[in-house]
């Protein structure tokens, strides 16, 4: 590898998640009721793996529906924002980001890519492939956190912010309307944002691409008391416990549960807490919204941002939203 092909990566988070926001995470969401788990604890490395083996899913349609709009409107999309630098939160291994990268490199306006994600391994697998790929593209990647550093992304030139695959939908509303409002402020006027939003569809869709049949999504889902035994010294036995998947009609969201299936006491040293589980008692591990387009442009304009594109696959199984700051 030369040496311009070498990415910079930036470290904003601790290395030792025991001792950063995993144990006041922990002690908030499994410390009150209900019972939940903040989803970025899903991705260690084993669970980043999981979640790749998620979008190679027959069930799993938003990788390919987000990928077939890239495929089809990428170019549009680069001429759209206009933009210099594209950042990615969340942005993982990156896959169908290249098909953006392809096209802004095509309109030769690109000079970084700054890819954002908790997964450090991950994120810096994706960083060298992409600077090895890609000749000449500065690569500045960032293992931050999407909730708490967006004031930390790269500045300077006309910047659109990716954030792909549907994961705003793993935030809450109330987290969400703060993370639309922080980023909308860290724009500046002519930046824009790409959203990528799963869309509401049929119960029996849903609750497939989250109940697969290799059982991958509940083994993703029960990596994250893995985490929390290997972090934090807990003794969550994993056998004793069932992934439990539903779709919210209500709150228009899948909601994914682990069941205990037997009164239990579960100890997590490193958070200072005790459970105990009575037989069926739930915790939430992650949510995962399903929008509507106007429901989306509508939490976008809210937040101070102005829509000017919609994308959706032929199937209008899955949007993508360019909104700019005025
Ligand atoms: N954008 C990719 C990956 C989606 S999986 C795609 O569309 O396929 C969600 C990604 O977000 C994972 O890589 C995970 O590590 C990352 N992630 C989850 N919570 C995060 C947070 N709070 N801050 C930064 N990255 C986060
Ligand atoms: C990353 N995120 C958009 C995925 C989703 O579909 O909500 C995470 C996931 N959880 C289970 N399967 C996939």
């Amino acid at each position: 590898m030369s040496d311009e092909a070498m990415p910079v990566v930036s470290v904003l988070l601790d290395p030792d998640w025991a001792s950063g926001s995993l144990v006041e995470d922990v002690r908030r969401g499994l410390g009150s009721h209900p019972l939940t788990l903040s989803p970025k604890w899903l991705y260690d490395d084993a669970g980043s793996e999981l979640f790749d083996e998620i979008t190679r899913l027959p069930e799993y349609y938003p990788f390919g529906a987000e990928r077939a709009i890239l495929e089809a409107h990428a170019g549009e999309i680069a001429e759209a924002s206009g933009a210099t630098t594209l950042v990615e939160l969340g942005s993982g291994t990156s896959e169908k980001t290249r098909l953006l990268l392809d096209a802004f490199t095509e309109a030769g306006q690109l000079t970084r890519f700054a890819p954002v994600d908790v997964s450090e391994g991950t994120l810096r697998e994706a960083a060298d492939a992409i600077a090895q790929r890609y000749d000449g593209l500065e690569v500045e990647a960032v293992v931050g956190d999407f909730t708490l550093h967006l004031a930390h992304l790269p500045r300077g030139g006309r910047r659109m912010v990716a954030f792909l695959g549907g994961t705003i939908g793993n935030l809450y509303l109330e987290e969400r309307r703060a993370f639309l409002g922080a980023l909308a402020d860290v724009l500046e006027p002519g930046d824009s944002v790409l959203l990528g939003t799963d869309l509401v569809k049929s119960a029996d869709r849903l609750v497939a691409a989250y109940d697969d049949s290799a059982g991958v999504t509940a083994e993703f889902v029960l990596n994250s008391l893995r985490v929390l035994n290997r972090e934090l010294g807990a003794d969550f036995d994993l056998t004793s416990f069932s992934y439990i998947p539903f779709w919210d009609p209500h709150m228009e969201r899948m909601d994914l549960r682990l069941r205990s299936e037997t009164p239990q006491r579960v100890t997590i040293p490193g958070a200072d807490l005790v459970l105990d589980l009575a037989m069926g008692a739930e915790i939430r591990i992650e949510i995962s919204t399903k929008f509507r387009v106007s429901r989306i442009a509508a939490e976008l304009e809210t937040a101070g941002l102005a829509v000017s594109r919609v994308w959706t696959d032929p199937d209008g199984d899955f949007a993508l939203t360019l909104a700019t700051k005025p």
